[in-house]
């Protein structure tokens, strides 16, 4: 099973990036070819439909930009504040200590009308930038269909906060 061979593959780091926060590194999945793969089909044949794969910088980007490169789809970035150069919208997100904020092209989904997107990132935590991603997305006119995660910590409930905004998260690993 794919939630399986993904848990495999990812590796536990304690006390990163501090002191009681176990990392999920995924590097140990981009370099397995065979659960790489899967992982990238998994959403590719789910989501065919969609006009557009928005990714969320950086992790995110590794698996959103393959998934449209699968179903042949453009992808759109959803990046960090400052770093996209033409017209953006922009949503703030709360961190533990402080805000984040991302941006996405005013112009990303083009001239489609009610354009179909599935948002891929590849962790939800608290959710928060998720909720902020998927907040962008709407304001430029772009319709949700999924969230989709390669891994989902449950015990922080982040899939609720994008649940109520009625939208649906499709996690492989939780
Ligand atoms: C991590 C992860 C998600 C986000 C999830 O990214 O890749 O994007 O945190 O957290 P949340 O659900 O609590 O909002 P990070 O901000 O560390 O940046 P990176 O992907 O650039 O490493
Ligand atoms: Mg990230």
């Amino acid at each position: 099973m794919l939630e399986e061979k993904v848990k495999k593959v990812i590796r536990d780091i304690p006390d990163y990036p501090k002191k009681g926060i176990i990392f999920k590194d995924i590097t140990t999945l981009l370099n397995n070819a065979e659960v790489f793969k899967e992982v990238i089909d998994y959403f590719a044949k789910k989501y065919k439909d969609i006009d557009f794969v928005c990714g969320i910088e950086s992790r995110g980007f590794i698996f959103g930009s393959a998934i449209a490169y699968a179903i042949n789809k453009g992808f759109v970035p959803l990046r960090k504040k400052g770093k996209l150069p033409y017209t953006t919208v922009s949503e703030k997100y709360a961190l533990e200590y402080g805000f984040d904020e991302i941006e996405i092209h005013i112009d990303a989904f083009k001239d489609i009308k009610n354009p179909k997107i599935l948002l891929v990132d590849d962790l939800i935590a608290t959710g928060g930038t998720a909720e902020a991603a998927v907040k962008l997305i709407q304001k430029i006119g772009g319709i949700v269909v999924a969230a989709g995660f390669v891994i989902e910590l449950t015990f922080l409930d982040g899939a609720k906060k994008i649940r109520d905004l009625g939208i649906k998260v499709d996690s492989i690993a939780k």
